[in-house]
């Protein structure tokens, strides 16, 4: 069965081809490097990038993938949560293919697309589990029930890990997007690193706060001379890493112990930091619990990971209508 997956929910327009959930036939992406001078996503900019590349990307994916369309069997589309204009482009588009091919059309939310990203690469990995989605846009962690069946355990109170990478980024002067550039300074500070405060909230909370942290770095930043920050620079970088690293790491094993899971997976653009590869590896050996994280294209956005979750739904009879709608908040929990 040859799933066209399209995802279109921020500032990445892509489109992949899967046969039978597992092998990637094709997975093309275009990051949008416009926001870049904005250090963030402008909505309006996102949406006229997608109405430009996605056709052409359609085009690429299905010649990377050797496959004409009237060979597609379903179309998979994101369909929330995200940036509504930007979602309503994708949902257009595979609304037409599924209309003019007569191929049923399912809608996907975006973070049951990360789920999946590790089921791409990992055929073993079984539910029940835990998994940590951290990305630009969310942090969400999750109790994977089973495919399909999700109860989500926490999520950030205000900023997701990846925008206060950005922001802090942003602080030190560094490059957008400012997760990889805080990953690649800090492995230079020889030290353990600047110390800053670690939100944990309430006793037995799985959620996340990070803006706090954000403008503790926001305040030591501000206090040291244009010499001195400079000097110190990576070792702001590696203590603010530190600190949102423990705090992710921390919540994901004590949800895997309290719901006696012995499995956790990561996902999401997040998961391709380094340190919190690392951490969460040594972590979860010293638990006895085995630890999944998909390679890094398949952590940022991407369409396989929409085309594996949709091939799952199509496979088990679900299909959406064509009125299918997009939905900007779209939660884990609720059904379309
Ligand atoms: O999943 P993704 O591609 O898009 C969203 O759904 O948001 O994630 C993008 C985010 C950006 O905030 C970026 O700074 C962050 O992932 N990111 C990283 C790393 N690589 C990407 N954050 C920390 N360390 C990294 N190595
Ligand atoms: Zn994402």
């Amino acid at each position: 069965m040859l799933v066209l997956g399209i995802e279109t929910s921020c500032d990445e327009t892509a489109v992949a081809v899967i046969e039978d959930g597992q092998k990637i036939l094709s997975n093309v992406v275009f990051s949008q490097w416009v926001h870049k001078k904005y250090w963030g996503v402008v909505p309006e900019l996102a949406s006229r990038e997608h109405i430009k590349s996605i056709l052409p990307l359609l085009k690429a994916s299905l010649e990377e993938a050797k496959v004409s369309l009237n060979k597609i069997d379903g179309i998979a589309v994101t369909c929330g949560p995200g940036l509504v204009g930007s979602l309503l482009i994708g949902l257009c588009v595979a609304k037409g293919l599924s209309y003019s091919l007569k191929k049923p059309l399912i809608g996907i939310n975006h973070l049951e697309g990360h789920i999946f990203s590790n089921f791409i690469e990992h055929p073993e990995l079984f539910p029940p589990f835990v998994c940590l989605v951290v990305s630009g846009g969310h942090s969400t962690l999750v109790h994977v029930k089973d495919k399909g069946d999700y109860r989500v355990l926490g999520r950030t109170r205000d900023d997701a890990p990846g925008e206060a990478f950005d922001k802090v980024a942003r602080i030190l002067d560094l490059e957008y997007p400012g997760g990889p550039s805080i990953d690649r300074i800090a492995q230079k500070c020889e030290s353990g690193g600047v110390r800053f405060p670690r939100a944990f909230l309430e006793e037995g909370s799985f959620d996340f706060s990070f803006s706090g942290l954000k403008t503790a770095v926001a305040i030591y930043v501000s206090k040291l001379s244009p010499q001195e920050r400079e000097k110190q620079r990576d070792c702001i970088a590696k203590g603010f890493q530190e600190a949102i690293v423990d705090v992710l790491v921390d919540k994901s094993l004590k949800a895997a112990l309290e719901l006696k899971v012995n499995q956790i997976a990561i996902a999401g653009g997040v998961a391709n930091n380094s340190r919190l590869r690392q951490k969460l590896s040594l972590e979860a050996i010293k638990e006895g619990l085995e630890l999944y994280i998909p390679s890094p294209v398949l952590c940022t956005d991407n369409a396989a990971m929409i085309a594996a979750a949709g091939y799952f739904h199509l496979h088990n009879g679900e299909n959406s209508p064509l009125d299918l709608n997009a939905y900007p908040h779209l939660s884990l929990e609720q059904k379309v």
